[in-house]
């Protein structure tokens, strides 16, 4: 039998008005984290995982901006495909702009703002089928994804921003998913505010009994607002001064 690949999606659309004017000069995921571009630290934790066939989901506006910057991957070592989203109607979205990039695969997706430290290289390695998300602990988990645990440590729920978490365990912006993914993607329906939601997905394949959730504790930022772009342009810049 042929070996199941694991392909890579980043996530690099959205409109992020959160980060104007910034986000008026280029999108957010091209800023600068210190010293490269936002986009280049969740392509690193792909690579770094061994994942090299990369579909990039991205914007029309600024599309060529990704292009010219990061072409065909041959530099990174990798191949890198595009699609464009139209409009920003949610995470889970992805899996069905991606269909004909996963093909019959799984899928590791990650977020275009979120930036990790850890190499998931062990866990990505070793997943099999299912789905499989990382949390870690927040002192504001109300705007994240959160995820309830029993006293085991067995996810019970997750909940998307609720204004009173169960837990303060965010999920963060890197999922891997068994080839019904997309098939799953396509049966949700727009939250309340109007998304396919990542979350309704995850809560399907815990209902199901097939949700693996993995704690860590090193490095993980959404480097989507002004604080704390600022923040881990500092962090990346200490860790630079030898
Ligand atoms: O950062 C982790 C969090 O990401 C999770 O804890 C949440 O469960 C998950 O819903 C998500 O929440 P955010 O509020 O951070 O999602 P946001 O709308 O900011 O989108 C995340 C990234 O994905 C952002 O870089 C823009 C991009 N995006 C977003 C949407 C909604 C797209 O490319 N297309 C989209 O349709």
């Amino acid at each position: 039998m042929e070996k199941e690949i694991m392909k890579g999606i980043v996530l690099a659309g959205g409109r992020a008005t959160r980060l104007r004017p910034l986000t008026l000069i280029t999108s957010k995921q091209l800023l600068p984290v210190y010293d490269k571009p936002m986009i280049f630290y969740p392509i690193e934790t792909l690579i770094k995982a061994g994942i090299t066939d990369i579909l990039i989901i991205i914007a029309p506006d600024y599309s060529g901006h990704f292009l010219n910057l990061l072409g065909t991957g041959e530099e990174f070592g990798a191949h890198f495909s595009y699609v464009v989203q139209k409009e920003p109607n949610g995470l889970a979205q992805a899996f069905i702009l991606g269909q004909e990039f996963i093909g019959t695969d799984s899928v590791t997706l990650i977020l275009g703002d979120n930036i990790f430290e850890q190499d998931f290289s062990p866990e990505i390695k070793n997943f099999k089928d299912g789905a499989m998300i990382f949390a870690k602990q927040v002192h504001d988990p109300q705007r994240f994804g959160v995820v309830e645990f029993d006293q085991k440590m067995k996810a019970i729920s997750i909940e998307e921003k609720p204004i009173s978490p169960k837990s303060n365990f965010a999920v963060v912006g890197l999922y891997s998913y068994d080839n019904s993914v997309i098939s799953l993607a396509k049966s949700l329906k727009p939250s309340a505010r109007g998304e396919y939601e990542i979350t309704d997905l995850n809560n399907i394949y815990l209902k199901q009994g097939k949700l693996k959730v993995n704690t860590f504790d090193s490095l993980w930022e959404d480097a989507g607002t002004f604080d704390s772009l600022l923040r881990v342009s500092n962090y990346m810049a200490k860790k630079s001064v030898k």
